[in-house]
Order: structure tokens, then C-alpha cells, then sequence
């Protein structure tokens, strides 16, 4: 007689069993993304997330949120706060979020919440129209000079787009304006970029490592700039800043402590996002011969052509907010305090939102969050624009025409995107 096995009749109901299942297809999908192999084609994981609903919960704890009209109302809506250093504490000694690093990013601009967040971004002033004017000239000799560099290179065989152009540009944008000597640029940016952990999804302790050691080392950088600018006060954006803290903080410590922190962040948010963003516009360029094309005879189209970069692969693809109280996101419950992580790549595709939404249309110049929305809206869009618009049109006009020598390799992360080359050669 052969055995027969008895089954014990599982307790949990089917609801239970399906937000088992459901959590460990999410763990097992971002484990996937935050490869290198992941972040070549993210998409598909967006749509797989999608599927679960516009709202669903997180394995670690918070909520995913994918659809385009609820990351924008979570940005616009005064109830949902950034994760700052209260909060941060908040979360216990043995957590990410009690890193040296992480403290340090949360005393910067976009880690305050309001009254405090108001003051700080009053202080900092914005990229008017005649500021705008003033770096335009400063922008365009520095891209005639990295395309005269790059076309050497292209004479050669093929050459690194993203080392020679898209990851110089920014650094030398941002280090003219702020007057600092530009034999610490390369330094300074590969500071930065070990600095990004800190502010990743889900850095592992060696990256938080790489950020803490990171964040030391620009402490003390721009401390001791802004102790050496007060010793030559001029028109720059540093001395404007040490002018404006005087007047807001008696205690002179402090007034310096805010104008570095305004100026560390202010170099953290310049430099990656542009380059990728730069790499990102470049390869959909390159890589489809009829937008070389198009953009060569309609010039015109290249502020769409940006914008649609940033919709269809932002350099940011997840952007993070804590509820103020308790409130209902969708048909979600959603506790005070809890984390929600606006999955912008995703929301970038969200077909509710934009028709067709995996084709690249340089015409469709549209409206997207790549910029964030509402009172964190970035402070520096119009720079990353200029750059941008400037690179683009040299392009068209300075280069011969590129084709892609191979598909290029990206940083194993999921917030912030980063192409790691975009090798090229005439076509
Ligand atoms: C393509 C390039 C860029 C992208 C995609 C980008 C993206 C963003 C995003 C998503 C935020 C908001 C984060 C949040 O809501 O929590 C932000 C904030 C900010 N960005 Fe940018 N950024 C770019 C370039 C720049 C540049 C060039 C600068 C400065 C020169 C800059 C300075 C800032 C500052 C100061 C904030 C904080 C604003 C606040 O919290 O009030 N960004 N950026």
C-alpha cells in the first residue's frame, strides 16, 4: 500500500497568501534592478511593478507608488514631508539612516521641511533670467572647447562621450560659477560621485561607507572654502551667500556652517543628475539616425527633445517622501511617518498619463517630475536646461554625424541612473 502524506490545511487565507507571494516577487524584482543588467533596461520592472496597482506596499517597510497623477500629488500636498533629520533620528541607531552621511545630507536643502526649508531656499536665490544670461557665455566656450577635445579623440576611432563631454560639462559649469580652482574639479566629482549612496533606495553598508568617507572629505573642502572666501569677498555666488547668512545668523559659525551647506548640496545636485541627463540625450541621438536628422533640419525641437530625455529615462528615478500624518494614499492607509517612494522612473510611463508611453517622440515635449514638483522643485533646472540646450545644438552643428560602437554600461543602483560610458564613432 503506498504512503499516503496528509496536508495540513494552511491557516492563512488566500488574501495572506497572495501578499506573501506578492512580497517576494517585489524583493526579488528590485534585487534584479539595482544590477547593472537591471539598469540597462529598467521598464520592464516598472510595468511587472505597475501591475500590482498605482500604490503598493514595500518589502522593507512604506509604499512604492508608480502612477503619474498620485507621485504629483504627493509632491504638491503640504501632508507629505521630506525624511529630515528629526525623522531621521527618529528611525534608530542601527539603521541607514543613523549613517554620518546621511545626517549630513539631511541638514542640506532638500532634507528640510518647512519653516526651516523657506528660509534656507530664500537664501540660496535662483538662476534668473540674467544669471542664465551671464552663464550662457561661460557654457558655450566650455562645449566648443570639450567638442574640439572629443572630435581629436573621434579622428583617433571612437571615443568616450560620456567621459570627454557629459561628465566635464557640469563639473566646469558649476566650478567656474562657484570660483572654485579647477585642478580640484576631478577630485570633487568623484567625491560626489560616492556621495550618491547615501541617497540611494537601498545602499548596502560598504556604499554608505563610500558615502560617509565621501561626505568628510567635502566637509572639510567647503568649510575651508568659505573661511578663505571671507577673506576675498567678490561677486560670486559663495561671498552672496556668506553676505545673506551675516545678516540672517549673529553667530558667525553658524552663518559659515549654512553657506557650506548651501554650496556642498549645490555641487551634490549639479553634477551627476546634468552628466546623466547629458549621456542619456546623446545616446538617444546617436542612437536612432532620423533625431540626428530631425534635430539638424528643426533645430527648434531641441527644448522638446530635452524634455522628452527626461520624461522617458529621468537621471532620478525615485524620489522620497515621509506622511506628515495619517492620511489615505489611493485606497491605501498610510500611517504618520510611514515612507513613500515615488517611483518617477515608472510614473515617466505611466500610459494614464502619456500616450504611448515607451516611444521616444522628440516633438512630444512634455510635462514630467524629473524636477520634482512643489516646494522642492529644483532650484537648478534652468542651469541643467542652458547646458543642455547648448551641447545639443554645438552637436548638430560642430560633429559629424555618430553611431553607437556599443551599448553602454550602467551603475548598479535604482534611484540615481548613472551611464558609466557611451563609446561612439563616425557613422
Ligand atoms: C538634469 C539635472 C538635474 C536633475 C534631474 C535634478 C533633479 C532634482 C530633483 C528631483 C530635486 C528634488 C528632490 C526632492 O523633491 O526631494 C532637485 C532639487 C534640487 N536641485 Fe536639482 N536636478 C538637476 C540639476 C541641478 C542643478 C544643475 C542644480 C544646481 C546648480 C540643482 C540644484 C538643486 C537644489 C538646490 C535642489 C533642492 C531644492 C529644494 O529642496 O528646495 N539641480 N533636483
Amino acid at each position: 500500500m503506498g504512503s499516503v502524506t496528509t496536508q495540513s490545511p494552511d491557516p492563512r487565507t488566500s488574501t495572506d497568501r497572495r501578499a506573501t507571494t506578492d512580497r517576494r516577487a517585489t524583493i526579488s524584482l528590485f534585487s534584479r534592478l539595482r544590477t547593472a543588467e537591471g539598469q540597462a533596461d529598467p521598464f520592464p520592472f516598472y510595468a511587472e511593478l505597475r501591475a500590482r496597482g498605482s500604490v503598493s506596499p514595500a518589502p522593507w517597510g512604506g509604499h512604492l507608488v508608480t502612477g503619474y497623477a498620485t507621485c504629483e500629488h504627493v509632491l504638491r500636498n503640504g501632508v507629505w514631508l521630506e525624511p529630515d533629520s528629526k525623522w531621521r533620528e527618529q528611525q534608530g541607531a542601527r539603521t541607514r539612516w543613523s549613517a554620518p552621511s546621511s545626517r549630513e545630507i539631511s541638514r542640506t536643502l532638500p532634507a528640510l521641511n518647512p519653516p526651516e526649508h523657506t528660509r534656507v531656499r530664500r537664501s540660496a536665490g535662483t538662476f534668473d533670467r540674467s544669471t542664465i544670461d551671464r552663464m550662457g557665455h561661460q557654457v558655450r566656450r566650455t562645449v566648443d572647447d570639450l567638442l574640439d577635445v572629443f572630435r581629436e579623440r573621434l579622428e583617433a576611432g571612437e571615443a568616450d562621450f560620456s567621459a570627454l563631454v557629459a561628465e566635464e560639462l557640469p563639473v566646469a559649469t558649476i566650478g567656474a560659477w562657484l570660483e572654485l580652482p579647477s585642478a580640484d574639479w576631478p577630485r570633487l566629482r568623484e567625491l560626489t560621485h560616492d556621495q550618491v549612496f547615501t541617497q540611494e533606495l537601498l545602499p548596502n553598508a560598504s556604499q554608505l561607507a563610500r558615502s560617509d568617507f565621501a561626505m568628510t572629505e567635502l566637509r572639510a573642502y567647503f568649510l575651508q572654502l568659505v573661511r578663505e572666501r571671507r577673506g576675498r569677498m567678490g561677486d560670486d555666488p559663495v561671498s552672496q551667500w556668506i553676505r545673506t547668512w551675516d545678516e540672517l545668523e549673529p553667530d558667525q559659525d553658524k552663518a559659515d556652517e549654512a553657506v557650506y551647506f548651501l554650496a556642498l548640496f549645490v555641487l551634490l545636485a549639479a553634477l551627476e543628475t546634468t552628466a546623466t541627463m547629458l549621456s542619456t540625450a546623446a545616446l538617444h541621438l546617436v542612437e536612432d539616425p532620423d533625431r540626428w536628422t530631425l534635430l539638424a533640419q528643426q533645430p527648434d525641437l531641441v527644448p522638446s527633445f530635452i524634455e522628452e530625455t527626461l520624461r522617458y529615462d529621468a537621471p532620478t528615478h525615485v524620489i522620497s517622501r515621509v506622511a506628515g500624518q495619517d492620511t489615505v494614499l489611493e485606497d491605501t492607509q498610510v500611517k504618520a511617518g510611514e515612507m513613500v517612494h515615488l517611483m518617477v522612473g515608472a510614473a515617466h510611463r505611466d500610459p494614464a498619463r502619456f500616450p504611448d508611453p515607451d516611444r521616444f517622440d522628440p516633438r512630444r515635449n512634455p510635462n514630467h517630475l524629473a524636477f520634482s514638483w512643489g516646494i522642492h522643485y529644483c532650484l537648478g533646472a534652468p542651469l541643467a536646461r542652458l547646458e543642455a540646450h547648448t551641447l545639443l545644438r554645438h552637436m548638430i552643428d560642430r560633429l559629424p554625424r555618430l553611431a553607437l560602437v556599443r551599448r553602454p554600461e550602467r551603475a548598479p543602483r535604482v534611484a540615481f541612473r548613472r551611464l558609466m560610458n557611451l563609446d561612439v564613432t563616425t557613422a
